[in-house]
């Protein structure tokens, strides 16, 4: 099983590019929090040393840059935005490795058992959590159901969730496994070695549905491949009784079909899904650019394009989605519904510019209120949803 006892050597590729996410995605979603008035404070539920042996910054450090970055653009939020950073082996290098870093607060012990201190925060903050452990075993569901239930002024989620680990262990656990797992690879990535039990598994899916995408295995109704993508569709759909817009990114190399890992984030604001899923998709591609002109070295990832690798046609999605709606469809609805389907192939802009030239090619009309703008009297041709309300119907 897992090679957890080296992880904080060198960060490996796999960090890296959870690393990068979390680092560009909390600029903008800092930025974002920082309009509301409201505190902030980031849980880093599984965080590790602070740094990797080879001098690199893990997510605490990542996390307190921002932080810093964030008091020093304004000091008024010296007492509004704090990490709290919660690990269960590591906890003194970690401080030592936090010291004398701004509101930062270092917890010791699991994510399970500082429940509590979490559910101690005033409820009019908002919160974000990131959850990246080793393996599954320490992500039951109902303590997420608990944390929903404190409704937070806003909260946000990006989790490492090793879904086609979950079902090797789930293999492990149900009988009939061994034999046809024998010739799948799947990477022991950070899988941690203690013991698990069906009912544990149950906890962490949320449900035993799981059970049954194995039985379908078993029975050779799909190969294990088809299991893992119908495990995590399932988990995100259960995902949703917590957060209200989910996206999942399979992080995988090229000569693999199984991801490696997937990054969950779930929020309950179409902004928070949009700012996730467009950062995410410019910082894979200004990774993909830094390989490219020498600046990083070539890592092994394949981007998620979803229209490669599931065949999906964005425009025929799109006028799918606007005719579901008879009276039209806001746009903001429209992209959030495209980003659940599509991950993050896309950038925002490029849904909006599609979405244009599917009105210059008569497919769809694009209603704004008001219609002219404020200043020229001219009619108006934003895609801003902040400025206009937009609604998108088929023509016809
Ligand atoms: C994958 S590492 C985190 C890496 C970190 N995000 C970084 O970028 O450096 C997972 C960490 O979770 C810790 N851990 C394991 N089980 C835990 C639990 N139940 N609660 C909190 N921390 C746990 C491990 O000791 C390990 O340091």
């Amino acid at each position: 099983m897992g090679q957890t006892k080296n992880f904080f050597k060198e960060k490996k590729n796999w960090s890296l590019i959870k690393d990068k996410i979390l680092d560009y995605y909390l600029i903008p979603y800092i930025a974002k929090i920082a309009k509301t008035g409201k505190p902030l404070i980031i849980f880093d539920c599984f965080a590790g040393k602070g740094k990797f042996d080879s001098g690199e910054n893990g997510s605490p450090l990542i996390i307190a840059a921002h932080i810093k970055t964030a008091i020093q653009r304004n000091p008024f939020s010296r007492n509004r935005v704090k990490g709290v950073f919660i690990e269960k082996k590591y906890f003194s290098d970690l401080k030592s490795n936090l010291a004398g870093h701004l509101n930062a607060e270092v917890l010791a012990g699991t994510f399970e058992d500082n429940l509590g201190n979490i559910l101690s925060a005033d409820t009019l903050s908002n919160v974000f959590f990131y959850i990246d452990p080793y393996g599954i075993k320490s992500l039951s569901f109902s303590n997420f159901k608990q944390i929903k239930s404190k409704k937070f002024f806003s909260n946000e989620m990006l989790m490492n969730f090793n879904s086609a680990g979950f079902l090797r262990e789930g293999c492990r656990l149900l009988p009939r496994s061994d034999d046809q797992l024998k010739d799948i690879e799947i990477d022991d990535y950070e899988m941690d070695d203690t013991a698990n039990s069906i009912e544990k598994m149950d906890a962490v899916a949320g449900g035993a549905y799981w059970q049954d995408i194995l039985n379908d295995f078993y029975n050779g109704k799909i190969d294990f491949y088809q299991a893992e993508d119908k495990f995590i569709s399932e988990y995100s759909a259960k995902l949703k009784d917590i957060y209200l817009y989910t996206v999942n990114i399979p992080i995988k190399v090229k000569s693999s079909h199984l991801p490696k890992y997937r990054l969950v984030f779930g929020s309950n604001h179409e902004d928070g899904i949009i700012l996730m899923a467009d950062n995410m998709n410019k910082k894979w591609k200004e990774i993909v650019d830094q390989q490219n002109n020498g600046q990083l070295p070539l890592l092994d990832f394949e981007f998620p394009d979803l229209m490669l690798s599931q065949g999906f046609d964005l425009k025929k999605d799109i006028l799918s989605f606007v005719s579901a709606n008879i009276s039209g469809i806001p746009l903001k609805s429209l992209i959030v519904e495209l980003i659940e389907k599509y991950g993050i192939t896309f950038s925002e802009s490029h849904y909006k510019d599609t979405i244009k030239q599917m009105e210059k090619d008569s497919y769809l009309v694009i209603d704004r209120y008001p219609p002219k703008t404020r200043k020229t009297g001219k009619t108006a041709t934003s895609m801003e949803y902040d400025k206009y309300k937009i609604i998108i119907r088929k023509s016809g």
